[in-house]
């Protein structure tokens, strides 16, 4: 029987990154319970038996290393050729914007390769041999790994089975291109601030109705690029810049 997500894939120069991953929290039992997969690969395997460099300078000159073709072209075709169909994700800065869409369509692969790159970039001939590049937000992390975790995590949140109930994922935020509404626990007061009448009052409906409204409210002020018709930075409603 196949599994409800994806196997991930991921070539890195550091595989040990992603044991926790796979013992930990919502993608460990997700692991444990075969809803997902996760093998991580050492790019130095696939350099051809004997010690040979993955990385090298640039041609051209310019400060810091690049990472080789040969070694990444190996590495992906071999896992590309024992594992299901699926996607292959270059992990840069350059890449398009990942957001909760790119996660919705990642979880409903069968195998999701994800390379971690490294060093101050990758030759521009490995870009080709991937069907997209992805990029968690405007910064430069040392490494592929970091947003190879947080692409992990985001997915399998979203497979069926993967937290407590099916509902988990449908309220919060992003799901529908809004900020999750507030929400509170007992208890009913505390130093001297209430929970609104509203959530303690029983009726569903206008629950319903302020979520919807302190939902809207919350996006508006704190994410206007996600609101529609607001072109300051966004894409149009629910949509993140590039994510798609
Ligand atoms: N590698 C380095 N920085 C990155 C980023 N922001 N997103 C994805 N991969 C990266």
């Amino acid at each position: 029987m196949s599994r409800p997500g994806p196997e991930f894939h991921v070539i890195s120069l550091f595989p040990e990154m992603f044991s926790p991953a796979s013992l930990c929290g919502v993608t460990g039992k997700a692991v444990e319970r075969g809803l997902v997969g996760l093998t991580a690969y050492q790019l130095r395997d696939f350099t051809g038996g004997s010690i040979h460099p993955v990385d090298d300078s640039p041609y051209g000159g310019g400060p810091g290393m690049l990472m080789k073709p040969e070694p990444v072209f190996a590495a992906v075709e071999q896992v590309s050729s024992t594992a299901p169909p699926g996607v292959s994700v270059l992990l840069t800065p350059q890449g398009r914007r990942f957001g909760q869409k790119a996660a919705a369509r990642l979880a409903d692969e069968k195998r999701v390769l994800l390379f971690c790159g490294r060093y101050e970039g990758v030759d521009e001939r490995i870009r080709p041999l991937f069907d997209e590049e992805l990029s968690i937000g405007d910064y430069v992390l040392s490494g592929g790994e970091l947003a190879a975790l947080v692409i992990i995590d985001a997915v399998t949140r979203l497979v069926p089975g993967a937290l407590g109930s099916d509902e988990s994922t449908s309220h919060e935020s992003f799901s529908d291109g809004r900020l999750e509404y507030p929400q509170y626990t007992r208890p009913a007061v505390f130093r001297g601030e209430a929970v609104p009448d509203v959530l303690l009052s029983g009726n569903h409906a206008e629950i319903e109705r302020w979520r919807r409204e302190q939902s809207e409210r919350r996006t508006r002020a704190r994410r206007p690029d996600l609101v529609a018709g607001d072109r300051s930075g966004g894409v149009g409603r629910g949509e993140e810049p590039g994510d798609d």
